[in-house]
């Protein structure tokens, strides 16, 4: 079930000028594309929303456990792995997977309107990038294997374009998110149809494959601006012609699945579901699964397996089964276990712990105040 390392996209610059260079004329090389030599690169925060940040990530190899019967792991090299960690093949992420690998063929073979796409919907901190990143990589290092690492370092193809929707977005901050993933050196002074135009030129210069779109609760077609851009992401699908997948906080219950445009959205796209995980789905224990493979992850020399997946009705009545609160949960309890010198993690390491927020708010609500309201 375990996978490689997570990783998070910053805060997109709306409106920003463009001053990478353009995939198809870099001269980066393979080595500076995949981040030069060691076993411990890896993508800076931040650096996922523009097309080389993306390869960095896509190829750069991912933290694992050690290997059984390898030497021993370094104190300093361990609490890096851990503050990195796993990521986890949840079930989100092979329902995710196995969708989108259907409609690349379904689109690549669909030359008319109406294609088909995918949005990945659930609350905050449910791992909805994270799934759009493994998809991504997926996606990016099949181009590799079919292709060799030159195509995607010297010969400028862009297997995935990964844009986050910036806050308050206008048709134009969006093409131009867009032009700045591609490295396209475009500017607010430029028009939105010649931005646009160009963004559509590169994406099929480039051999861009899947379009992942994140954030897209941040949309709102009842406004002026928000249905110029929703707008905007319907015609890129028409006329860039690659798969879509969009990924954005409880959309069904946003104003993006409202009026006209909310219908033609609905009718085009399918849901895949990143919800918090329960304690029992019929036979299955799906949070005792995700406990028990990140316990397995864990590098601490005197854990005792399988005590973590013992505490796991206490775990989950402290994250509410949410993947982001559990794996900041177990990554704080690995490093206090590391620098405190016990190497295990049992309840008093969990109970020390505080959680984001969200979690604290669902497990420990605070007392009534005298009037009787929270
Ligand atoms: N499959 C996974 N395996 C391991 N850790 C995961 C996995 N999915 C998510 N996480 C952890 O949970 C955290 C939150 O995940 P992520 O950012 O993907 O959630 P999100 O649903 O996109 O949140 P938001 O709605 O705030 O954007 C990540 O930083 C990562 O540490
Ligand atoms: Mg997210």
């Amino acid at each position: 079930m375990v996978n490689g390392p997570s990783d998070r996209g910053g805060a997109s610059k709306a409106g920003a000028t463009s001053t990478a260079r353009r995939p198809a004329d870099s001269g980066v090389s393979t080595e500076d594309v995949a981040g030069g030599e060691g076993g411990n690169r890896q993508a800076q925060p931040g650096s996922v929303t523009v097309w080389d940040g993306f390869a960095r990530f896509a190829t750069i190899p991912v933290a694992a456990p050690p290997e059984p019967g390898a030497p021993q792991r370094s104190l300093a090299e361990r609490l890096a792995y851990h503050s990195q960690f796993v990521t986890v093949r949840t079930p989100a992420v092979d329902v995710l997977a196995k969708q989108v690998r259907t409609l690349m063929l379904l689109v690549r073979h669909q030359q008319v309107t109406a294609r088909p796409s995918l949005i990945v919907t659930g609350p905050a901190g449910a791992g909805k990038t994270t799934a759009l990143f493994q998809v991504g990589r997926a996606c990016h290092l099949a181009r590799i294997r079919r292709q060799g690492e030159m195509a995607t370092a010297v010969g400028g193809q862009v297997p995935v374009a990964y844009v986050l929707v910036p806050p308050a977005a206008s048709a134009k901050t969006l093409a131009l998110e867009f032009a700045r993933y591609l490295g396209i050196p475009a500017t607010a002074r430029m028009s939105q149809a010649s931005i646009v135009n160009s963004v559509c030129h590169a994406c099929t210069a480039a051999s861009v494959q899947l379009v992942v779109i994140d954030e897209i609760h941040r949309l709102n077609p009842r406004t002026a601006t928000g249905a110029q851009s929703a707008d905007l992401l319907k015609d890129l699908t028409e006329r860039i012609g690659v798969t879509f997948v969009h990924a954005g906080i409880d959309v069904t219950a946003t104003p993006l699945f409202t009026g006209v445009r909310g219908a033609q959205l609905a009718a085009r796209a399918s849901l895949v579901d990143c919800a918090p995980f329960p304690t029992r789905d019929g036979e299955h224990e799906p949070f005792k699964d995700l406990v028990r493979a990140l316990e397995n992850a864990l590098d601490l020399r005197h854990h005792r397996a399988g005590s973590l997946v013992r505490l796991a009705p206490y775990v989950h009545a402290r994250t509410a089964g949410r993947i982001g609160s559990l794996t900041r949960l177990i990554k704080q309890a690995a490093l206090a276990a590391l620098t405190d010198g016990t190497e295990r993690i049992t309840k008093t390491t969990l109970d020390a712990i505080r959680l984001d927020h969200l979690a604290e708010q669902h497990d420990r609500p605070r007392a009534p105040t005298r009037s009787g309201s929270r």
